[in-house]
């Protein structure tokens, strides 16, 4: 097979499905230069109903940043020094800078190797009198396990507060991520399924109290929460950004299937023991791909198989968060074991809302191929 039909396939698109958005956002940018109202105005309170309405919340407060939502939703939920957050070290680097910066400290339990997202027993073993939050991540797209989690955080007076930062859209059981915790974070990064065209973030609140700190923090106001007091900073959420969402968030469902179609594809083609399996019908189960991983065993020849096909991709998370830097500031709780295995073995495949199928017919069968020792 001739694996190069001579056009690259890049990772992400970014441009070609904003392209129906255009004329509506320009002539929303049109009006918003003529009111003056740039920053926390109309836009952002249409989006923060909007998006609590999307994802079962009872209210939604519109930040600058993904990592802005986590510092500020774990500041809410009293992380500061002394108190321990579990979490899983096969994600972004946000999630644990948000509460080291806090003072507080990430410990790390080990995945489950089927779906890379941290496993609820390992996080039940790992409370200890300091833990204050669990902090499930639901990486690329595929909601964590959360009953398990639920249970763990209900038996010692936790708190959950869901990073959905890479999962606007999926469902856990029949129940949107944003409804899951009390205080959920998403981030608007022009890459993420329902993206922005800069930086942009929101926190999804259970209770309208959280939701009215929240817009004091973001707004520099002082704020005290039981004993301590907690100076704010500017966390705001412009106008056009809040815009431009909201015109990408009215035609997310579109969105959602073309990217839907794409894995379609990959899953048609790459052994299920290679990927995330399709959720069962019936589970309530809905995945949103934000990344399309595999993994493989000796991915350096995968890798340079698809450099010399003109096929883009992504390494995640490599090496995991226990080996970073940062490590120096957390809590390894037993073996990283599935965390080491997925840092070395994850390739993440080009999707998005504009691949066209005939791409993602050549690259899954590339992968294919490459998987059954063919050429
Ligand atoms: C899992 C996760 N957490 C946090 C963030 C931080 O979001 P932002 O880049 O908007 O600050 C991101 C995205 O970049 C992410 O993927």
């Amino acid at each position: 097979m001739h694996e190069n039909d001579g056009r690259r396939v890049a990772r992400y698109d970014l441009v070609t499905p904003m392209l129906p958005c255009k004329q509506e956002i320009l002539a929303g940018v049109d009006r918003l230069l003529s009111t003056g109202e740039y920053i926390l105005g109309r836009e952002v309170r249409a989006l923060e109903s909007e998006m609590a309405a999307a994802c079962g919340a009872a209210d939604a407060v519109g930040v600058s940043s993904g990592s802005a939502a986590l510092y500020l939703a774990l500041q809410i939920a009293g992380v500061g020094p002394g108190v321990e957050v579990v979490t899983t070290p096969y994600t972004f680097v946000a999630t644990i800078e948000a509460i080291i910066r806090l003072g507080g400290t990430p410990v790390f339990v080990d995945l489950d190797p089927r779906t890379l997202n941290l496993d609820p027993a390992l996080a039940e073993a790992a409370v200890t009198p300091r833990t204050r939050v669990l902090l499930p991540v639901h990486i690329f797209g595929m909601p964590c396990e959360m009953e398990p989690l639920e249970r763990t955080a209900a038996h010692h007076g936790l708190d959950i507060v869901e990073d959905m930062c890479q999962a606007f859209g999926s469902y856990y059981r029949g129940r949107p991520c944003g409804s899951l915790g009390r205080l959920a974070c998403l981030s608007f990064y022009p890459t993420k399924n329902l993206p922005g065209i800069g930086d942009g973030g929101l926190v999804l609140c259970r209770d309208a109290g959280d939701a009215a700190l929240l817009r004091r923090l973001r707004g520099h106001e002082t704020v005290r929460i039981g004993e301590r007091l907690h100076a704010g900073w500017n966390s705001r959420l412009d106008e056009i950004q809040a815009l431009a969402i909201r015109v990408r968030l009215s035609r997310f469902a579109d969105e959602q299937a073309d990217r839907d179609r794409a894995a379609a594809v990959y899953d048609e083609l790459v052994p299920e023991a290679n990927r995330l399996a399709a959720p069962l019908p019936g589970s309530g189960v809905r995945v949103t791909h934000h990344q399309y991983w595999i993994r493989v065993p000796e991915r350096a020849k995968l890798e340079a198989r698809l450099r010399e096909a003109g096929v883009d991709f992504g390494i995640y998370y490599a090496p995991p968060l226990h080996r970073h830097e940062l490590a120096e500031y957390c809590r390894v709780h037993g073996e990283m074991k599935h965390a080491d295995a997925a840092g070395r073995e994850v390739l993440a495949l080009p999707i998005h809302q504009a691949l066209p199928e005939r791409d993602a017919r050549r690259i899954g069968a590339l992968v294919q191929s490459h998987l059954a020792g063919t050429s």
